[in-house]
């Protein structure tokens, strides 16, 4: 396929479809063929802008001219939908969250072995500016030996409205907010063991779908990693709170705001007591300026680029490299929700 302009469509011609069918028509190396949607709607938006719409999956699974099938349905469809695109000889982008299990995993790595097709998933998130730079300011050694990273997204909303609040679909915001959140953090911590995750879940706004959950996640090297996301938050908590042996960071927001304060003089204990409630403190007092260090962060150097997803993908698919998001990556990923959803049912820490 060297050098080839790639053929790509899109499956699910919805929020994120649309988003997809846009990056073929800009980004060089590939171009959109068409589209299929079930809903006669979303086939009439992209035949009114210029863009094909098959009348059915299978029309368009049939034309020779498509090399990649990106889907972009709801979350429950994923699976069939991969799996009978790779059966037409089409390689496979499927959204996140991949599939909703893991046997349904393993079934779709077995279409993508039986075809030789490429199948992956659009961890595009992994190209996230806050992300970016949060991995470089922590892989710098600069807070010391990081120990803690907490990572949030919250909104005041509940569960947007359609399949997302629907259990059968794969609603909730573990598969959605939370396998982004999920996907940073194991390909941040890749090659160290992740121990065990402890969770629990909020149905505030939604007695069918988790509408926000934490997870507290231990590593074999002492690292504890939380997520939060929250759709029931008035008040949000910092993107990025990070606690290493020499600093800490903190990324306020996706517009990067935040700072990184370091210990100039870890021994200095010369601290006046300041009044804590009805006592006093020493322990909590803070420290004084000259024992600190403060920086902005160096925001305009990560600007987010979800544009190297699709180069990315090009790139392995004419042969060129080796792809991103890979099944290995997606059956830890798949196994650590399974176990996310287990914590929070029995109320226990489970061993991974
Ligand atoms: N990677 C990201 O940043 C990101 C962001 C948003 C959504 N997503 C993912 O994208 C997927 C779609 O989400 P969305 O927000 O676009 O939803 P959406 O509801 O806006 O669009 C889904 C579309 O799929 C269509 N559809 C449903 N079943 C179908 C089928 N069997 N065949 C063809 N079309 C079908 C619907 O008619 C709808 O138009 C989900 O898996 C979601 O998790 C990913």
């Amino acid at each position: 396929m060297s050098n080839k302009t790639i053929g790509g469509a899109v499956i699910g011609y919805g929020g994120m479809g649309h988003f997809h069918g846009r990056q073929m028509l800009r980004i060089d190396g590939i171009e959109l063929i068409g589209v299929f949607d079930i809903d006669p709607a979303q086939q009439q938006d992209a035949e009114e802008h210029g863009i094909h719409a098959f009348d059915s999956r299978e029309a368009l699974l049939s034309d020779p001219r498509i090399d990649v099938v990106v889907i972009a349905t709801p979350n429950d469809v994923h699976k069939e939908i991969a799996i009978d695109a790779m059966e037409h000889g089409k390689n496979v982008v499927s959204e996140k969250p991949v599939t909703l299990s893991p046997a349904d995993l393993e079934e779709m790595i077995a279409a993508a072995e039986r075809t030789g097709k490429l199948f992956t998933v659009h961890q595009n998130r992994r190209f996230d500016g806050d992300y970016l730079l949060a991995r470089h300011v922590i892989e710098s050694g600069v807070l010391g030996d990081v120990f803690r990273i907490e990572s949030r997204v919250q909104g005041s909303r509940g569960i947007p409205s359609g399949w997302r609040e629907e259990k059968e679909h794969g609603g909730g915001m573990l598969y959605d907010w939370g396998v982004h959140m999920l996907d940073q953090m194991l390909y941040f911590m890749r090659g160290v063991k992740l121990e065990t995750v402890y969770s629990t879940m909020t149905f505030i706004t939604n007695a069918e779908c988790d509408d926000g959950f934490s997870v507290l996640c231990r590593f074999e090297n002492g690292v504890e990693w939380i997520i939060e996301i929250q759709t029931n938050n008035f008040i949000s908590l910092p993107r990025w709170y990070v606690l290493g042996t020499n600093g800490s960071m903190v990324v306020e927001d996706w517009d990067l705001n935040g700072r990184i304060v370091t210990v100039l003089e870890t021994g200095k204990n010369d601290c006046e007591p300041i009044v804590a409630g009805a006592g006093i403190t020493r322990t909590m007092a803070p420290r004084t300026d000259e024992t600190m260090h403060t920086v902005p962060l160096p925001a305009k150097d990560y600007p987010t680029d979800w544009d190297s997803y699709y180069l990315n993908l090009i790139h392995a698919l004419r042969g060129e490299g080796e792809i991103l998001v890979t099944h290995d990556q997606q059956r830890l990923l798949v196994r650590v929700i399974e176990a996310i959803f287990k914590s929070a049912e029995t109320g226990e820490v489970v061993h991974l």
